[in-house]
Parts: C-alpha cells; structure tokens; sequence
C-alpha cells in the first residue's frame, strides 16, 4: 500500500472538464490540502482543462470564490499561483498537440523535473472518455516506452458504465490505448480513512479474524443510508441511474469485498486485488427463486426527514413524475466459498432514509446453549431480557467507530441479561481531522499506487452481478415499492430478512 513518506516527486496535474462541480467540490479542495500538508510541491502544476476560454486569473478567481468563499490567505495565494487553466475541445486531436507544448511550458516556469508524471483527471462524462484518450494518444502524452508507462497515469470517475456491456466498451476504449497499469478507477468509498481501517482491522489483529466465518457468523448487514434526495439539481443524472447503479454497484460491493476477503499474500496493489475479485467471483443470489426474493428496489414518497417535509422522489426537480427509477434497494446475497457459505450478507443503500450513516454490522450466531432465556425475572419466568446476538460494527460513517456488542449481567438479584458495547471512536483517539477521501486518492495517484482503485475484472465482476437484476427491473415496474422519506425503506425490504427470522440493524438505537 501507499508510502508513508511525505516527499512526492513532482507530478503534473492537468484536470478535464475542469469547469465542473468536481473540480471546485473535491479536486481543487484536496490539491489544496495536500499542498499544504507538504505532500504536493512547488514544482507541480495543476491545470485545468475545458473547452471555454478563460484565462488562468479567471479560473484562479473562480477556484478562490468557491473554495475559499472569496477569503484568501497566503497559503493559498501561493498555492495558486501554480493553478492554470488552457482550453481543449476534447474532440480536437490537434488541440492535445497545442496543449502538452502549452504543459511543457508550464513546467519548465515551475522547474518541474524533465521525468515527472502527468497525471490526466478525467472529471468529464463518460461518454468523453473515449475522445479524451485518443487525444492524449494523438498528443503525445501517453509514453511510447514500456519502461517510461508509469509517467502517464489517467484517473476516470464513476460512472464507469451503466451495465456491464458499456462498462466492458468503455474499458475496451481505454485498454485501447493505455495500460492497466495506467487506468486509476476511483472509488471515493475506498478513499475513505475508516474503510481502509477495514482491512488493517482484520489483519493487523489476531483475535478477530479467527471468527470471521461460518463457523461463528450468523450474517453481515453493509448499510450505506443517506438523509439527502436529490438537491443541487441532481435528478437528472440519479434518474437514469438509480440507487443500485449510484452506490450499490460500487460503493457497497466494494465494501463487502474488504469484510469478506481473505488475507493477501502481500500488502500489495496486485495481492489486494486479487482477493478482492475472488470474493465478487463467488458472489451469488441469497435465494435460488425469482429475483424478487433476493433483490427489493423502493422509491421513497412524500415524508419527513429530520422533521422537516420532503417531497416525494417524482416530485423531485428534473425527475419524471412517472418514474420507476430506485431510490433504495437491499439485498441478499451469499458468498459461495470455504469461509463463507450460508452467511446471509444482506445490502442496502437508499436515500432519504431516516439517518445519514454507512456501516458494516457482523452479527455472531447466539449460543449454542441458551441458559438464561427462561430465569424467574420480577416472580414471573421471563425470557432472555434484551437479549441480543453479539455484534461487531465497524461504523464508516458519520462518528466513525468500531464496537463490540455483548451481554452482561445487569447488577441486581436476578439475571437480567444487558447488551452493552466496548467501543472505539476515532474522535476520542485521533485528534486530527480525518483525511478527505480525495485526498488520500489523489496522492495515491501521485505516488503511484493503485491499491485503493478498482481494478476492470473487478468492476466488470461486479456489473455482472448486478446486470439481471436491473434487465428485469427495467422491463418491468412490479415490485417497485414506496416508501415514505425518513423510513427505512418498503416493507418487502424487512420480509427479506424476516422469513428466515432475521431483522436489520437499527442503526438508530445506538
Ligand atoms: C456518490 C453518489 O458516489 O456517493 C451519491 O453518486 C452519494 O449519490 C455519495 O450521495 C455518497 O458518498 P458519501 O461519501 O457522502 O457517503
């Protein structure tokens, strides 16, 4: 995984589709930071590209009004002095030639070492990627030598395809032209401090990973939940992508490969990788009937979130008012391996749910041997009081922690069994902020490492999988549910795990 060390090389930063939200939201912000922290130095430009004129003062002042809301500091004065804008018609091959002159120049003002990589941020609509790398290929940019291969590195944002046909073009157009090795597919989820703590949780401790099967394991609830519907104008692009494609497909497949994985031989990119595709390759339904047993889509209605109203997803701004699109989906699905087998894992994601939080909740099988359900509680025989399985959640999200559930005895002259939790907050232990998720990522890719970006047969794995699943929801609108905003979703979403005696995780009552 990434090095410690502070020193990067210097790195050419050059951002398409610079004018976007991206840029100023997270880009600029976590160049910005990175610098700051001295991990990006003076030596390294970073330049935005779009098709509009502007001058680099232009796109400095724009950069300044939105990050810094108009303040600015010396830190930042300084910072972006090494911002720069240059126009591009993405579809115009001689426009890449005009711009490496246009970046070389750049860097020979900064200094900027002869070798130094370009890292290429594709910040535009996937539709452009095709375009944006033939022109680096007709520019120039992308290095003719194997050995020099590292000195061109493309990032590419989700959405990276709407199934697994486009998702499978589009990396056919990128593998085109450039290398694996080159292509870093971001997932901000994998950016995210406290999922990577997943991994170094269950290998960097002896005594957990040892009950990680299903030996011990009576099932595993990822939960990526979120208050917000669709501000900010977003209806649009969420109507043709729903919350499957939007989180599920990535976010949370993504989270379920790093509970689920078997230790890599090495800490290493490849090793990770190959782990993390062995578990999407044994991924299967949790139910051998219909899709409706093992995959429940809802689309939320009028409702209150955090008590105020919220209008119902088809009353959104540029959705249709008939739309069928998901808003929540959740699943059952199992994991065919030696580990694993007859674990339910159970996946849900929804928006305008009643609480912003992402976990992963493993719970444990009950004892075999239940000695305190019927104790004479009060002069009446009473079950188990409170009784709960033991429980191990790693919270992503928002007060990111991890704590164990178990029981104990309440204090008192019976046996009144009483959940309680040891637990760890991040905030009590870790007085700094926790780094941004594209701050992390952004100095993976200056630095060259590819540990935390989905590798293609890992996302095609994933489109796979969830390919059927969204073929039958789209010829049909059966099945779609809805449910009122500041709710956990349609009740069919509850039976999934109710007829096997199961319920989810109130994330809530904690
Ligand atoms: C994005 C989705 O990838 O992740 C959004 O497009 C979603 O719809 C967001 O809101 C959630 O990310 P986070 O970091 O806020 O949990």
């Amino acid at each position: 995984m990434a090095a410690t060390a502070k020193q990067s090389g210097d790195t050419t930063i050059l951002i398409f589709g610079a004018s976007g939200d991206l840029t100023a939201r997270k880009l600029i912000p976590a160049l910005f930071r990175l610098s700051q922290q001295g991990y990006l130095n003076a030596r390294s430009p970073v330049i935005g590209v779009a098709r509009r004129e502007k001058t680099d003062e232009q796109f400095r002042n724009e950069l300044c009004e939105s990050v810094m809301k108009g303040q600015s500091s010396a830190e930042w004065d300084s910072f972006s002095q090494r911002i720069f804008y240059r126009r591009l018609d993405l579809g115009a091959e001689d426009d890449y030639t005009a711009l490496l002159e246009q970046t070389q120049t750049i860097e020979q003002e900064l200094g900027t070492s002869p070798g130094a990589a370009r890292v290429v941020y594709l910040a535009t609509a996937p539709a452009l990627f095709d375009d944006a790398v033939r022109g680096l290929e007709a520019g120039q940019f992308i290095p003719q030598e194997r050995s020099l291969a590292d000195r061109l590195r493309v990032v590419v944002e989700k959405p990276f395809g709407h199934d697994f046909a486009s998702a499978s073009k589009l990396n056919e157009q990128l593998r085109g032209r450039l290398s694996e090795d080159q292509i870093y597919r971001i997932d901000h989820y994998l950016g995210k401090e406290t999922v990577q703590n997943i991994l170094l949780f269950r290998f960097g401790n002896a005594i957990f990973e040892p009950l990680l099967n299903r030996n011990h394991v009576d099932n595993v609830q990822i939960t990526v939940a979120e208050t917000i519907g669709m501000e900010g104008g977003r209806g649009g692009y969420y109507d043709t992508s729903g919350a499957m494609r939007d989180v599920l497909q990535n976010h949370v497949l993504q989270l379920l490969c790093l509970i689920a994985m078997e230790p890599p031989a090495l800490f290493q990119a490849r090793e990770i990788r190959d782990e993390k595709m062995k578990v999407l390759q044994a991924l299967r339904p949790g139910s051998k009937d219909g899709i409706g047993a093992w995959a429940i889509r809802g689309q939320y209605s009028a409702g209150l979130v955090d008590r105020q109203p919220a209008v119902a997803y088809r009353e959104e701004d540029r959705v249709p008012d008939s739309s069928n699109r998901e808003t929540y989906v959740s699943i059952h699905a199992e994991i065919d391996n030696w580990r694993w087998a007859g674990v339910p894992f159970y996946l849900r994601t929804g928006k305008r749910l009643p609480e912003r939080i992402t976990e992963i909740a493993i719970q444990f099988k009950h004892p075999p041997l239940n000695l305190f359900s019927t104790v004479e509680c009060d002069g009446h025989l009473c079950d188990i009081v409170g009784a709960r399985r033991n429980e191990l959640v790693l919270r992503i999200q928002p007060r990111e922690s991890i704590f164990f559930r178990f029981s104990t005895k309440r204090p008192g002259m019976q046996y009144h069994v009483q959940p309680v939790a040891m637990d760890f907050d991040y905030e009590d232990h870790f007085a700094a902020e926790l780094p941004e998720a594209y701050e992390r990522l952004l100095l993976d890719v200056i630095r060259g490492d590819s540990t935390l970006f989905t590798r293609s047969d890992e996302l095609l794995a994933a489109w796979e999988f969830v390919d059927p699943i969204l073929q039958q929801w789209e010829s049909s609108s059966a099945g779609l549910e809805h449910y009122p905003a500041g709710t956990w979703g349609p009740a069919a979403s509850d039976r999934l795990l109710s007829r096997s005696g199961r319920i989810w995780r109130e994330p809530t009552a904690e």
